[in-house]
């Protein structure tokens, strides 16, 4: 459920008008719901009740220092990859300690000041970045933290782009070689084993494939437990979906009965959480102007200010996001549009064959846009990346202002 309904035949942000809201700040924009991001983070832990647990919310969703700082006041940890996101964890008030750090390519930089700040855990994805960790921490004088990323080899059923427990993609070690590489980092002076970690996916939409996984690595717990390694936690990753269209996503309740189902006996076993869709995605929408209409012998097209720049989804993986109008009081011809923005690619669409009643002018807004949508937007045809404003009830924040355009190239030279 989020907070994005129509009263009066308006679409509403909590309790602002939306055509209001981007009359007074301009479009395109990104607006964020907070009573839906905080009712999001607590569906998850409140589904994991009284079990040990961490929801670490996965920064790449999302990574607006408004929205950490609000997943931080809940006592949220967080799930990166990046110093950057690091770095935007700690100006938002995040608590390191709470601090996840998944990610294939964690350089020397990025390891040292993790350890530098004292996170929670590394997600190590080979064993070269076992001895890496090792090697740093040796010469911090410190001991790190790691949990290893075990790939399960399971299908997710989910676009392939964003499938990640095969053994034919780059994540994390095999299950059989898992074993192997515990035992090497048990005998690692520097390295403390904390855990055990897994992320299969994105969107996932049936239970199934993390339930395989967990199965997978509840053996591999116990091979472990023989070795005389005992582990503190289990992260399942993040992946649950959302509904974009019709999907039936599972809940965050669903998700972690089974998990408790497939984890009797291990009560104990501190289970960690890496959410971002489930949080950010149906807590966002973004808005648009109707530049123009125009209609040729084969389609009419909408065309937008928002374009691929601002919200990749449709263009890198055919992602279908419901478009709706923001004002349904005006008189209008209903049409069929392909709903297209100002880029100069044909790939440039915010979603095809779209039926609204809509003129030149209106505003329209593309929901479930608050997951990777602002978080991996770009300065492409050098546009400006859209605003983003996060609704509290009845007051707006801008909580990302439009760079001017001199921004656009401060960071470039002339060769002089
Ligand atoms: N943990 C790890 C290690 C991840 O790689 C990801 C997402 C997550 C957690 C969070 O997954 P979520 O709960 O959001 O599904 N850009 C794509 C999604 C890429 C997801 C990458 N990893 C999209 O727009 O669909």
């Amino acid at each position: 459920m989020d907070f994005f309904q129509y009263k009066n035949n308006q679409l509403m942000a909590e309790n602002l008008l939306v055509s209001q809201i981007v009359k007074e700040y301009g479009t395109p924009a990104y607006i964020y719901s907070k009573a839906t991001l905080v009712r999001h983070w607590n569906a998850f832990n409140d589904a994991l009740g009284e079990h040990p647990h961490l929801i670490c919310f996965a920064v790449k969703s999302n990574p607006n220092i408004a929205i950490l700082n609000i997943m931080a006041t809940l006592g949220s940890g967080f799930d990166i990859v990046s110093q950057g996101e690091l770095e935007r964890v700690l100006v938002a008030g995040g608590d390191p300690k709470k601090v996840v750090f998944s990610g294939v390519a964690k350089s020397v930089t990025e390891i040292t000041r993790a350890l530098e700040v004292g996170i929670r855990c590394f997600n190590v994805e080979s064993l070269s970045e076992l001895y890496r960790i090792n090697d740093i921490a040796k010469k911090l004088g410190k001991k790190a933290p790691i949990s290893l990323r075990v790939n399960p080899d399971v299908d997710a059923h989910t676009h392939p782009y964003i499938s990640t427990g095969l053994k034919e993609n780059k994540f994390g070690v095999t299950v059989e070689r898992a074993r192997e590489v515990y035992n090497i980092a048990k005998q690692l002076e520097y390295i403390e084993i904390e855990g055990l970690d897994c992320h299969i996916g994105s969107q996932l939409t049936e239970l199934q494939p993390f339930l395989d996984a967990t199965d997978r690595l509840v053996i591999l717990i116990k091979q472990l437990e023989q070795d005389g390694i005992q582990l503190k936690h289990l992260d399942l990753g993040g992946g649950l979906g959302v509904t974009y269209t019709d999907e039936k996503a599972p809940l965050p309740s669903e998700y972690a009965k089974t998990i408790f189902e497939k984890l009797k006996g291990y009560e104990n076993l501190e289970i960690i959480l890496e959410p971002g869709r489930a949080i950010t995605a149906n807590a966002g929408i973004l808005v648009t102007k109707v530049e123009y209409l125009k209609t040729n012998e084969e389609r009419h097209f909408a065309i937008v200010d928002a374009g691929m720049n601002d919200m990749l989804r449709p263009a890198l993986y055919q992602a279908y996001m419901n478009i709706i109008e923001v004002d349904r009081s005006l008189e209008r011809e209903t049409r069929i549009y392909d709903v297209v923005g100002p880029i100069c690619e044909t790939s440039d669409f915010l979603g095809k064959q779209r039926q609204l009643a809509i003129a030149e002018g209106d505003f329209i807004a593309q929901r479930s846009a608050g997951a990777y949508g602002a978080s991996m937007a770009s300065n492409y045809n050098s546009r400006p990346l859209a605003i983003e404003i996060m609704v509290d009830d009845d007051k707006s924040h801008l909580i990302k202002r439009r760079a001017s355009f001199e921004e656009l190239w401060r960071l470039e030279a002339l060769v002089k």
